[in-house]
């Protein structure tokens, strides 16, 4: 462990998109800690990007870095189906571990990263940036400012045209249940799932419809998704995601929530909130709006230091991934779900069994 005047060292493992565009400036950002090792077995990738953000060292094999005691942290980046054995290794070795979602693509996975995280004594973070966003900060200043309470009704949209046309832009693991857990509302769509949790508080009930449209190679996976939701609070929810806009503008990544005095949209891209109260409408644009990446970083570190229990930790998001499952098992029966009623759903075949022996 870093000594407390010692910066956090960090490996950084996956040195894919969302690690170059924004992790990697989020950690050069972070003081206090500093990624010391980059890992992937795409060398001349990694190579490239270490010496973009003036990382030491590369390191192809995960498994010898955990042996190497070089590092106090690991940030795993990698393809969803590898998040789970890599933090349960992280622990076994341990490490501090800040994970990419979605935390598993299934729920034996998730649940076993949480009994790890809790008998580890170690920080154990999701990577849930919209949580940290500046959307939902600013929202939720407004909502305590003028008292608005609970929502009775909430309405989300998530908006991208990732898969419209040529998805030539997206990985092959995107594809694949198997590596991916999910199409659209697994890979993306759980971030609404999570902020809604967040602001809102539990889905008691869902019922989900999907389709899969154009998604390659077979049109397998969905590419759009529809929920609608009744919450433990009472409140209602309507839900639509779609990877198929033709919308040429920024993505839409809007949550509107309604209550007894007024209302409220945001959107977690551009950063604005607009809202109502009393019958007078305002609207807040941030110049420096952030989707959150530097605040999830900053949060981290935080916790590792001081030992508390990171917002998005494992046990707290476990309850996101109950709900994409239970809309899946929706879709498939024709019933509603209750997310805390979904059956822990087998590995995929072929994926490796994690144990992670706690309590
Ligand atoms: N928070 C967000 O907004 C956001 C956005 C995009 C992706 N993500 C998540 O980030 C993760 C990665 O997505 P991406 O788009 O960067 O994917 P990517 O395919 O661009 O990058 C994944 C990287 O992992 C590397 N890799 C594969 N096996 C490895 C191994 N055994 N050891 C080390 N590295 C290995 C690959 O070579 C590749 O460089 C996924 O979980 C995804 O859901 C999050």
């Amino acid at each position: 462990m870093a000594a407390n005047d010692q910066p956090v060292r960090v490996a950084l493992v996956g040195a894919g998109e969302i690690a170059e565009v924004a992790h990697l400036p989020a950690w050069s950002a972070a003081g206090d800690a500093r990624v010391d090792v980059l890992v992937d077995p795409n060398q001349e990738r990694a190579q490239r990007i270490a010496a973009e953000f003036g990382i030491p060292n590369c390191a192809v094999d995960f498994e010898e870095l955990l042996q190497s005691g070089d590092v106090d942290a690991v940030d795993i980046c990698t393809p969803p189906h590898l998040h789970a054995p890599m933090v349960l290794n992280a622990l076994d070795a341990g490490l501090h571990v800040l994970v990419e979602k979605p935390m598993a693509t299934n729920l034996l996975d998730g649940e076993a990263i949480a009994r790890a995280a809790r008998a580890s004594g170690k920080t154990v973070m999701i990577a849930e940036n919209w949580l940290f966003s500046s959307a939902r900060r600013e929202a939720e200043e407004i909502i305590r400012k003028h008292a608005l309470g609970q929502p009775f009704l909430v309405k989300a949209r998530h908006e991208s045209s990732l898969y419209v046309a040529s998805t030539g832009g997206a990985p092959a693991w995107t594809f694949s249940p198997d590596t991916a857990g999910g199409g659209y509302l697994m890979q993306a769509g759980i971030h609404t799932v999570a902020l809604i949790e967040a602001m809102v508080g539990p889905f008691q009930e869902v019922s989900g419809y999907t389709s899969a449209g154009n998604t390659p190679p077979d049109g397998f996976l969905e590419s759009t998704a529809v929920l609608t939701a009744l919450f433990e609070s009472g409140a209602l929810g309507s839900l639509a995601f779609t990877a198929r806009s033709q919308h040429l503008g920024p993505r839409r990544l809007g949550l509107e929530l309604f209550f007894d005095k007024g209302s409220l949209e945001l959107d977690v891209w551009t950063g604005r909130v607009s809202y109502t109260v009393e019958g007078r409408q305002t609207t807040v644009e941030d110049a420096n709006s952030s989707m959150g990446f530097a605040e999830e970083i900053s949060h981290f570190v935080h916790c590792l230091r001081t030992g508390s229990e990171p917002e998005t930790s494992p046990a707290r998001l476990l309850s996101s991934l109950k709900t994409v499952f239970a809309a899946y098992e929706s879709a498939r029966t024709g019933n509603s779900v209750r997310p805390s009623n979904v059956a822990s759903t087998p590995a995929p075949a072929g994926a490796k069994e994690v144990d992670a022996s706690g309590d």
